[in-house]
């Protein structure tokens, strides 16, 4: 067992009476997602009806996840807040740093030579301050957290944008930043903006070809991928019962697509299920004493838009599979309309390579369903079209998959089984391809989509789908494939047509292989080592505070055109590798931003030189010489991951300044707490004006202010100027954090 039992009693055992203090105070029916914030209030003393998308409001949360990746600069900074032990339950999971080549049992091998100083180091942090440790090859971290630790009513962060899977079981789960997992860990009181919270009432049953997956896919095509920005996403109705706890955490999982804070589902039988058969019975009895406050008040229920900020109805019985991309995951089509959306597009219709699993859909019922689907393929003398990859989330799913036969359905159609971890969805794939400038499809049933997500080629077409619907394509090989209607030709000559896929929620024999690759930890005698010339570590150093000056006649180091995600400002893929090394990752900032004024990538004008250069290493130059400079963005700036390199290395390259039309709230909190201003134009238009040889001053910094703008001066080259009010979201901490040149640094 490796959950604390002592803490999950105590929890349910205080929760009914917080929730009734809540009701008390608030006197108003609640929903779900208030009763579980108002109840993880860091001070109840506080308590009060917060204004859901204004007030900021400072929660205790649980438990904190992290993964490899965002792990290394979360728990270097913790390292520096000078505490012998975490406050909360904490792990660490290897999952990201694994890249996908020849298959499970090679890739790991590898990734332990060429990780080996990152992974001793992590384990051995883990160790001295009471985390858990999960071992390479253990699992994917949302999938690890939702077998063993996500428990309903909780509430945890995790420095992963997909935190949120956790929703799967009712928790509020939400992803941060490394610096706000460290607020938690030191048992620090943990800020958010009291969260808008939009309802998403099911009714009716999934079935056939349809799978939780496409509740998701639908609704990121309804919200588009900034529609849940600051809200949570709060399912109800009787809709919520025909699925499965993992295909709620699907669903959940997913809506970090539409930047959702997190998504949440009530508590109920197949929850309780799914922890039966997790080995945690003692969670559903608690649980089920307090059901009434697992699940929203019937008032909210039966008059939802009357609570929610938003209503959004779904008929499950009436959707349709969908297939969503290229490059973003609400394009969202239904399956009825996508080949003539390919053939119009001309996207390209040969189905390259199916990718399976993912934390998104590696549940047991995702890969029985799919298993179903491959073992058709022999039954019927049908071949396979396209390579098969499959990344199961956990130790334990894939032990099970393979006692069950289900590995060896997708082995016998020649695919590959990756190791239990995120390779391909983080663009940890080494992928073998003819020509790499030809444009490709493939299909995954992960989460994301943008462009050299999974394999870093620009002309890789990736499309998200459900498991069952990548399986289907995998073996047609063509995207204008409807196994709903179309018919396969098999080896005989006959029309033949792929029967709905079938699969069982959970195992009839159980799992097996449960807490296989877990550390426990050891405490205050581990040693910990970083070598001071180790080119993937390397131990931080605080960032200057403010001197209290206006930021004057900054140059324009990029301005961005278009999507600008974390992966755009810090590339994941062969650079997860310095992810504990901020000097050495800056060296890939921004370099997939498209600069504005040539439309080119990692192409920008250094005024220093006068010639064009990287954006990091005119950055850096600036730097040399003492230069602050200036970053101007569009919408959704920083939409993706919770990667907070994407603002430490800015920050770390003497950027001060983010000017965007918008944020996605994860990393403009990754922003305020690295010390850097995050603002945002009063009129988009003033985007316009930015020209590429400009100055930029922002003005009014020495009455910085919650809501109070700031003006931003243009200095342009021909010796004119313009000036534009800019807005933020800082309150009066997040100013401390700027003045003092980091969260960390104000502590
Ligand atoms: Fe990993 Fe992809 Fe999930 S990177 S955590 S499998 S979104």
């Amino acid at each position: 067992m490796v959950y604390d039992v002592t803490m999950l009693e105590a929890f349910y055992a205080a929760y009914k009476g917080k929730v009734e203090h809540v009701r008390a105070i608030l006197k108003r029916p609640l929903t779900l997602a208030e009763k579980i914030l108002y109840a993880h209030l860091y001070d109840v003393a506080d308590l009060k009806d917060y204004k859901r998308g204004e007030d900021y409001v400072n929660f205790r949360p649980d438990r904190v996840a992290m993964q490899d990746a965002t792990a290394q600069m979360a728990l270097l900074q913790f390292m520096n807040a000078g505490k012998d032990q975490v406050a909360v339950p904490s792990t660490v999971h290897c999952d990201h740093l694994i890249q996908a080549y020849k298959g499970a049992k090679a890739d790991i091998a590898t990734a332990r030579l060429t990780n080996e100083e990152v992974y001793d180091f992590l384990r051995d942090v883990s160790s001295r301050y009471g985390i858990g440790f999960w071992k390479p090859g253990a699992g994917i971290i949302h999938q690890v957290v939702l077998e063993n630790y996500a428990f309903p009513g909780g509430m945890m962060v995790g420095t992963d944008s997909h935190t949120p899977n956790a929703g799967g079981l009712g928790m509020v789960a939400i992803g941060v930043g490394g610096a706000d997992a460290v607020d938690v860990m030191t048992g620090m009181e943990w800020e958010l903006k009291m969260p808008k919270i939009i309802g998403v009432r099911l009714t009716g049953k999934l079935s056939g070809w349809t799978s939780p997956k496409d509740v998701i896919l639908k609704l990121a095509g309804i919200l588009t991928v900034k529609g849940g920005t600051n809200a949570i996403i709060e399912y109800f109705g009787p809709g919520t019962e025909s699925l499965s706890a993992t295909g709620k955490a699907t669903i959940c999982n997913m809506g970090a697509e539409v930047g959702a804070t997190t998504s949440l589902f009530p508590f109920d039988g197949r929850m309780a299920a799914y922890l039966r058969a997790t080995g945690r019975d003692c969670v559903v009895d608690w649980a089920e004493a307090v059901d009434a406050d697992l699940r929203a008040d019937d008032v909210v229920t039966d008059e939802p838009s009357n609570y929610y900020d938003r209503v959004i109805e779904i008929d499950l019985s009436e959707l349709e599979p969908y297939i969503n991309g290229p490059f973003t995951p609400d394009a969202a089509t239904p399956i009825s309309e996508f080949a003539e959306k390919v053939l119009l597009n001309g996207y390209p219709r040969k189905m390259e390579v199916g990718l399976i699993g993912s934390c998104t859909n590696s549940s047991y019922q995702d890969l029985s369903r799919a298993a179903s689907l491959a073992k058709q393929v022999t039954e019927k003398n049908l071949s396979v079209a396209a390579p098969l990859i499959i990344n199961p989330g956990s130790e334990q799913i894939r032990a099970t998959a393979e006692r069950d036969g289900m590995i060896e359905a997708f082995e016998q159609l020649g695919a590959t089984i990756m190791a239990n971890a995120c390779g391909p969805c983080i663009g940890q794939w080494k992928r073998e391809t003819d020509d790499p400038t030809r444009k490709n499809s493939i299909v995954t049933s992960f989460n994301r989509n943008f462009a050299k997500r999974a394999d870093g080629n620009p002309n890789t077409y990736a499309f998200v789908a459900s498991p069952e619907l990548t399986m289907a394509l995998t073996i047609a090989g063509d995207l204008c494939f409807n196994p709903l209607k179309d018919r396969l030709v098999n080896h005989d000559g006959e029309k033949v047509k792929l029967s709905e896929p079938v699969g069982d929620e959970l195992p009839l024999k159980g799992f097996t292989s449960g807490n296989e690759g877990y550390i426990a930890p050891h405490g205050a005698k581990t040693e910990i080592k970083v070598k001071p010339d180790s080119q993937r570590l390397q131990l931080l150093t605080p960032f200057p505070a403010w001197d209290g000056q206006d930021l004057l006649n900054m140059p324009l180091l990029i301005k961005a055109q278009g999507k600008c995600t974390t992966d755009h400002i810090s590339m994941a893929g062969p650079w997860l590798r310095f992810r504990g090394h901020l000097e050495n990752i800056s060296d890939n900032m921004l370099m997939g931003a498209v600069n504005a004024f040539n439309g080119e990538t990692n192409s920008v004008w250094n005024r220093s030189t006068n010639t064009y250069g990287t954006v990091s290493g005119t950055a850096k130059m600036y730097k040399s010489e003492g230069i602050p400079s200036i970053v101007v963005a569009e919408e959704n700036y920083g939409e993706g991951s919770s990667r907070e390199h994407a603002a430490m290395e800015p920050r770390f390259l003497n950027v001060r300044v983010i000017l965007a039309k918008s944020f996605a709230r994860i990393h403009e909190t990754n922003l305020k707490k690295q010390g850097m201003l995050a603002l945002t134009f009063v009129d988009k238009a003033d985007y316009d004006k930015v020209q590429e040889h400009d100055l930029l001053s922002v003005v009014g910094l020495v009455h910085f202010a919650p809501g109070r703008n700031l003006t931003i001066v243009l200095h342009h080259e021909d010796g004119t100027k313009e000036s534009f009010e800019v807005q933020h979201t800082y309150n009066e901490q997040q100013i401390a954090w700027f003045r003092a040149g980091s969260a960390l640094n104000a502590r």
